[in-house]
């Protein structure tokens, strides 16, 4: 009895030491967790309770082994997150401070991925490749950018500073910063707080020759008929 009673004590000791480690070395990023999460009700919480925040802790490790070229471990440790969190970050990702990945599922975020400060994920987000080319083949994310849930932001692209990528949207190009995009593909439906015209909108403008095969798709449809 007063051997199972030790044990208890030293795995309480255990689990105080790490919550307390978790709370300096993570302080920044509990806080931005509690500020970017209405939901949050408590640091403790926080800590017990949030796979985001599980997820990071695990990378800031593995990117450790894998700066050192220990991929084969650091790659272990993203798999042992990926599998208690359902958050697959590759340990070579750079991320910056105060990040934050709310609920979490789904989320995956590619090998030369570079993310800056204050940005926050939803569940379902992807910062993926296009293809099976090496070298910077994932996007870098700007400061305090806010990837939606479901959104796939693909390629070596950019997106600028305080950027909104809306729900479901898929981005294959450059975004600006203080943008909104929405859709497939995104679209930039704001910019610098104001709505964009569409019709102004150079950068994503309609493809000239699909629309000249729907007109004549629909001249086609129209002779059909007489
Ligand atoms: C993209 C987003 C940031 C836009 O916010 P906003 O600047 O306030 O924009 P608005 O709500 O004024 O919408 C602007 C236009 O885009 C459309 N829109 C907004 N979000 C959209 C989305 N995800 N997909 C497609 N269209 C969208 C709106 O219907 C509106 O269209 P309209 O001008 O034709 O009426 C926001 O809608 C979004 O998707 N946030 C992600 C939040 C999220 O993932 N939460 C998960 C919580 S669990």
């Amino acid at each position: 009895m007063g051997y199972l009673m030790s044990i208890l004590i030293i795995l309480l000791g255990i689990a105080i030491i790490k919550l307390v480690l978790i709370s300096i070395f993570f302080y920044a990023d509990i806080r931005a967790a509690q500020k970017k999460d209405p939901a949050a009700k408590s640091f403790l919480e926080i800590i017990l309770l949030y796979p985001g925040l599980h997820a990071l802790i695990y990378y800031r490790i593995a990117h450790v082994f894998y700066k050192v070229h220990l991929f084969f471990l650091a790659r272990l440790l993203s798999q042992v997150a990926r599998f208690f969190t359902g958050i697959e970050i590759h340990p070579g990702a750079r991320i910056g401070k105060r990040f934050f990945i709310d609920h979490g599922f789904g989320v995956v975020i590619g090998e030369t991925t570079i993310i800056g400060d204050d940005v926050l994920l939803y569940q379902g987000s992807t910062l993926g490749g296009t293809g099976i080319v090496k070298g910077k083949r994932h996007p870098t994310i700007g400061n305090n950018v806010v990837v939606g849930a479901g959104a796939k932001v693909l390629g070596n692209i950019v997106i600028g500073d305080n950027s909104y990528i809306g729900a479901n949207a898929v981005v294959v190009k450059d975004v600006p910063p203080n943008s909104t995009v929405v859709g497939v593909p995104g679209r930039i439906t704001k910019q610098d707080g104001k709505k964009m015209d569409v019709s102004l909108d150079h950068v994503h403008i309609l493809d000239p020759i699909m629309q000249t095969i729907e007109e004549l798709q629909d001249r086609v449809k129209n002779l059909e008929k007489k």
